[in-house]
Parts: C-alpha cells; structure tokens; sequence
C-alpha cells in the first residue's frame, strides 16, 4: 500500500478535535467535474464576474503588463482556463509574443484545457505543467523571461490569514522584479447573494462536498456510506467567511483500510471542508503591501461583486 499526502491528511484531519478535510484535496478528476458543475451555476457569481473582467477589461490589463518580449502567462491551478481563453486571444490579436503555461495538479484537467485552446486558440504556444505550484513556479524562476502570475477564481478566499501570507511570500520569492501577479478575490456584498453561491438548491455544492467521501472510499478503501452524511455551510457577513461542512446524520465508525483503523463520529458532528473568505478592498491592499507588492490596479466586474487585482514586486 502506497501512502499519499491525501491518506496522511484524512488520519490528521478526522483524528482533529474538531474534524476537518482539506479543500485541497476536492478537485480529483471526478471533483474537477463536479466543480465546472458548479461554475455553471447561475447562483455562483465568481465565475461571470471574473468572466466578464477577462474578456472586457483584457487590453487594459494588458496595458498595464509593460513587459518585454517573449513573456510567460503562467496560471496557477488552471481548470479548464476558458475564463483566461479571453485574456489570450486578446494577446494574440495584439500580435504579442508570449507562452501560456498553465499549471494543474489533475492530469485529466490539463488534457482537457489543452484540447480546448488547441480548438480554440490554434496558433498559441503553451506549455502545460502538471503538478503542485511551487515545485513548477520554482522550475519557472530559473528564466530570465517576464512572467505574469493568474491565480483566479479566488483560490486565494480559500486559505486561512497565516496561509495566504505563507502563499503569496512564496509567490513572491519565486517571482523577479517586475513580475506580476494578477489575483482574483470575491468581495465583501449583500449576504443573501453569497449566501446562494455556497449553498445552491439542485445539490450540486452538496454532490461536490460528497464526492470527498467517495474520494477517501476510491483511494484508501473506505467504507463511507455518503448518504449519511449531509452538507451545510454559513456564512458570516462580520468577517466576510462562507465555512462549508458535511454533517454526520447519525452516530457511526467508519472503517478506512489503508488506513487500518475506523473513525467515529456522532450524530450531528461537523467535518469542515471550506473557507471562503470574502475581502475588503482596505484588506487587499493590506495584504499586497504587507507581502511586499504594490497595487497596479483593481479590475471590477460592472456589478463590483469580484476584482482581478494586479500586483507588480
Ligand atoms: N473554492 C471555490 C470557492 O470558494 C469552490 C467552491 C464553490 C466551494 N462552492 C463551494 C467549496 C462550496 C466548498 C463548498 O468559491
């Protein structure tokens, strides 16, 4: 039996006093889709908004880039990229010469973005990397070539305070001066809209919290009956943090194999899976200077619901 991050993560994680799984550890391939599902939701907003910014706002972000040629566009968890499709044909209208490199932990996702820019970009160059961030950015880091840095969708939302900074001190060390590093963060509005983004009626933010538990059953021979347990989330507008669970519907053990041992949990206990963190734009701005970048510029959607905030080091 191989043991992975994953099974040594699910030990630390249902041992916990208060249990939780890793958000990281939602997109398999199975999970990828279930999370383009998602994105296809009207109630999910992140992804319209970030849509909208990256295919009407592309020139002027472009405009602010003020790199030399060849330079790399490099994106960091790249999906399946068609928000990012509108930034690169803009480039490639304008005639500029540039790689795209997306990098993605799942084979399967990098397969399918490829095949999409083939189909819908022909003539770009890109030069896919499979993998975790810093391990490919640090691979990266030895060329001389600008890089703009894409971390969309508001990954960043998803980690803690003391982790976001860990994470951009290490974009930062990866990065050279001039480099930039365009961010998407969800901002701070109405609670009821994002309230209906995490939480939607059809089930599929619930399908995709599930599909951990078919995970931890696929990959080390759990023994999980998913339907019993449920997904609830919250999300408090004093701190702009949506907190997503799945509940435990009855008191039960849950054997795992790989793991040789059974897990209990009681009627009701709480397995966090998520944050989602919203921001402020006093709080961005924070968080760039206290990580050593300057502000570029903010990009809104026209609703302002999310920004693509560029930062130059
Ligand atoms: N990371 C995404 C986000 O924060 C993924 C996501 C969307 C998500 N809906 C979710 C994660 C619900 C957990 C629960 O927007």
């Amino acid at each position: 039996m191989v043991t992975t991050a994953f099974h040594q993560a699910i030990e630390e994680g249902l041992t916990a006093s208060s249990k939780y799984i890793s958000s990281q550890f939602f997109y398999d391939d199975q999970g990828s889709r279930i999370f383009q599902d998602i994105m296809r939701m009207p109630e999910y907003y992140p992804t319209s908004c970030e849509f909208e910014i990256l295919s009407f706002q592309a020139l002027q972000i472009i405009n602010k880039l003020d790199f030399s040629e060849p330079f790399n566009i490099v994106e960091l968890g790249a999906g399946d990229g068609i928000k990012t499709l509108q930034l690169l044909r803009k480039l490639t209208e304008l005639g500029a010469y540039f790689h795209y490199v997306p990098i993605d932990i799942s084979a399967e996702a990098i397969q399918a973005l490829e095949e999409n820019m083939a189909r819908e970009l022909p003539s770009l160059s890109i030069k896919s990397l499979v993998g975790d961030y810093f391990t490919q950015m640090e691979v990266l880091a030895q060329s001389d070539i600008p890089c703009l840095f894409l971390f969309l969708g508001g990954n960043i939302g998803n980690y803690e305070a003391p982790q976001v900074d860990d994470l951009l001190s290490q974009f930062y060390e990866q990065m050279k001066p001039g480099d930039k590093l365009l961010t998407g963060f969800d901002l701070q509005k109405n609670p009821i809209t994002i309230r209906r983004a995490y939480d939607d009626s059809q089930g599929i933010t619930k399908a995709f919290n599930i599909n951990l538990l078919h995970r931890i059953n696929r990959e080390m021979g759990g023994m999980f009956l998913p339907d019993q347990f449920d997904f609830y989330c919250d999300y408090n507008p004093k701190n702009g943090e949506v907190r997503s669970y799945l509940v435990s519907l009855k008191s039960q053990d849950v054997y795992i194999e790989d793991l040789e041992r059974s897990f209990h949990f009681d009627q009701n206990e709480l397995i966090w899976t998520e944050l989602s963190r919203k921001y402020t734009f006093a709080e961005i701005e924070q968080l760039a200077r206290k990580n050593g970048f300057r502000v570029v510029n903010h990009f809104l959607d026209c609703k302002h619901y999310f920004t693509d905030s560029l930062w130059v080091k």
